[in-house]
């Protein structure tokens, strides 16, 4: 089966790091976000793996390179929403297709969320519903889908994790609103393109995701950081370390606190500091600073 995985987005809400990558390739809990999403992928056994390339397209292209399946790279040359990115990647084929956000990481049963004969949303509890979009459901039958509704019918959010059992119903649902100006915020939605579809008739079904790692802002790109983190590091004997904590390769920690909840990338020099809840990107040179609950590079200064 192919995934289709949109990785267009500029990541406005984590520059500056966004300005230099593609936000789906920044570091949470010791690998890149999207490595996150593409092992679990193809530990499922989907290997047809459709991105949705824009923003830094090429930096995407190079680093699927170190996996082995059968990738394609489509071009959403305006970013003009979820919804018009998905289409890109949609064909007129009656195959099903799974949709994973590029931001958002799971935990959670593949094999067992795309078994279904009906189309599958993923969905969770969330507390401000009116910033998400949201679900209406009877058992676990959905019966409407709310982008960004100011009076949403539940606290239960779309989490970014999608199964539609025939792709060509879906896109004729985008194209449809497309056709019709039919816009959430400016943007072509995927939950509007849902909810015409619920309204022609399409059964759709909701699945429990709770574990859920969004990496699409920073205070939740740390949470991801927290839960999914493993102690990985070398030894370095000026410096304290409080786990977990990973330490990328060819590192210099002298003189440091280093965690709890830290993942340092490759080629960092941090000397004199203290770094807690956070995330250096590679490369970084770090001297002398308090680092806590950000997402930092460079020199240190450089950071979200
Ligand atoms: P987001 O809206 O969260 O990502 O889309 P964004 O636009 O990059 O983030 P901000 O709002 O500027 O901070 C969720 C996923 O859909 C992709 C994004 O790359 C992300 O993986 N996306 C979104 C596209 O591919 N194209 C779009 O037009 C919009």
């Amino acid at each position: 089966m192919k995934a289709i995985i949109p990785v267009a987005g500029y990541g406005t809400r984590l520059k500056p790091h966004t300005d230099r990558y593609q936000k789906t390739l920044l570091p949470v809990a010791g690998k890149l976000a999207l490595d996150h999403i593409i092992e679990p992928l193809l530990e499922a056994g989907i290997n047809d793996l459709c991105f949705i390339v824009g923003h830094f397209k090429e930096q995407v292209i190079e680093h699927v390179k170190k996996y082995e399946g059968n990738f394609s790279f489509v071009e959403q040359k305006e970013r003009l929403g979820l919804g018009h990115a998905i289409l890109t990647g949609l064909e007129e084929s009656d195959e099903p297709t799974l949709v994973q956000l590029g931001d958002t990481i799971f935990d959670v049963n593949i094999a067992d969320f795309i078994s279904s004969e009906e189309n599958v949303i993923g969905i969770y509890g969330v507390d401000d519903p009116t910033r998400f979009g949201v679900v209406d459901i009877s058992d676990d039958k959905i019966n409407g889908f709310y982008e960004k509704h100011p009076n949403p019918p539940s606290n239960l959010a779309i989490s970014g994790l999608y199964f539609f059992n025939n792709q060509n119903i879906l896109k004729k649902a985008i194209e449809e609103l497309i056709t019709k100006q039919i816009t959430t915020n400016n943007e072509y939605q995927i939950t509007d393109a849902l909810q015409l579809m619920v309204q022609n008739g399409e059964p759709f079904k909701a699945y429990d995701t709770p574990d859920i790692y969004d990496v699409g802002v920073p205070e939740t790109f740390l949470y991801s950081n927290r839960k999914l983190l493993q102690s990985q590091h070398d030894e370095f004997p000026t410096s304290k370390i409080i786990e977990p904590v990973f330490i990328g390769k060819n590192c210099i920690i002298e003189e440091s606190i280093i965690g709890p909840y830290v993942t340092i990338m490759d080629n960092c020099s941090i000397t004199n500091s203290k770094i807690e809840d956070s995330i250096i990107l590679e490369n970084s040179s770090i001297d002398d600073q308090s680092i806590i609950g950000k997402i930092a590079a460079k020199d240190g200064t450089e950071s979200c």
